[in-house]
């Protein structure tokens, strides 16, 4: 069963197939109306489920508007009104909405869930965030990568801040693919370890580094996220460990000159990244929003088996 819980599960052959298959598409119906369905409709039919444990904006419009454009239609459904949300198990949820829906996404606190969920669905499902990855969004970030014309092998990627799930795809994706990371994270705030041993692996540079500067120089791209991820305490102490790697307009000098800045949203402006920077000529936040459908498109279409 096709799952999509890590980059990994599909592999960096069929990722680069998706991001193929979403500038295809995605040229294909420039200029249409959102909610017109592509020429060939390869999800007439379908059905996606879609559970959310915790809020969102992008990944939630963006799948609904990624199914409808494909065809087919989503069903939405916040935990909290659920049974789910008064204890029952997620076995049976997972045996439960694969006999209604083609496919799965949930949005969780916890990965173990959602690896219990791939065990006992008989459909695809596909990890809308977890505390410990956003396979999704990074799909999302290397379609914005490749279209500001940078080739990913080799590409020098700054990331400034929390070590949080955002980054242990994107250091997923650096192995997969071939490129560096320096994160330039607090003591104590660490990406995953076991994300960082497996792209190291593959023979990829993630440097850890505590120095914000050293962190950006020379950087294609530079990254950040907010520092205090949803089911966190927005803790003083962590707030002003971060204080240092905030990306301002001085710390993006440090960068190449045609280094460009991704952000997967929502933004705390004043925290992690200035106005000047996220509304400034380098950033691509936008079109790294706009690619969520673009890139979850391709992820259902693999995990379809229509890629
Ligand atoms: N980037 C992202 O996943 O945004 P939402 O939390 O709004 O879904
Ligand atoms: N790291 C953030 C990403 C939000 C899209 C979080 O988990 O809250």
């Amino acid at each position: 069963m096709p799952h999509f819980l890590n980059l990994s599960d599909a592999g960096g052959d069929a990722v680069a197939a998706m991001l193929a298959d979403a500038i295809d598409r995605k040229a294909a119906r420039a200029g249409w109306p959102k909610g017109k369905v592509d020429a060939d409709a390869p999800l007439a039919g379908h059905v996606l489920a879609m559970v959310f444990e915790k809020n969102s904006t992008r990944t939630r419009a963006s799948f609904d508007i990624a199914i409808r454009q494909l065809g087919g239609s989503a069903m939405i459904m916040d935990a909290g009104v659920t049974q789910l949300g008064r204890g029952e198990t997620i076995a049976d949820t997972a045996r439960v909405l694969s006999r209604y829906a083609d496919a799965i996404m949930i949005r969780t606190d916890d990965h173990a869930k959602i690896e219990e969920l791939a065990e006992y669905a008989s459909v695809p499902v596909i990890n809308g965030l977890t505390d410990l990855s956003h396979p999704c969004q990074i799909v999302a970030d290397l379609l914005t990568v490749v279209e500001s014309g940078k080739a990913l092998p080799g590409l020098e990627l700054a990331w400034l801040g929390d070590g949080n799930n955002v980054l242990a795809s994107l250091i997923e994706a650096a192995g997969l693919f071939g490129f560096h990371v320096r994160a330039g994270v607090p003591q104590g705030y660490e990406p995953d370890a076991s994300f960082v041993e497996a792209a190291r692996a593959k023979g990829v540079r993630i440097d850890i580094m505590r120095d914000a500067r050293e962190a950006v120089a020379g950087a294609d791209l530079v990254v950040t996220d907010t520092w205090v991820s949803m089911g966190q305490d927005h803790a003083h102490n962590k707030v002003a460990a971060m204080a240092p790697y905030q990306v301002d307009e001085r710390l993006m000098t440090g960068a190449r000159d045609d280094a460009i800045f991704l952000h997967c949203l929502p933004a705390h402006r004043g925290e992690e990244v200035v106005d000047a920077v996220i509304d400034g000529p380098r950033s691509r936040v936008w079109d790294e929003a706009e690619n969520r459908v673009h890139a979850q498109k391709s992820i259902l279409l693999w995990a379809l088996g229509k890629l």
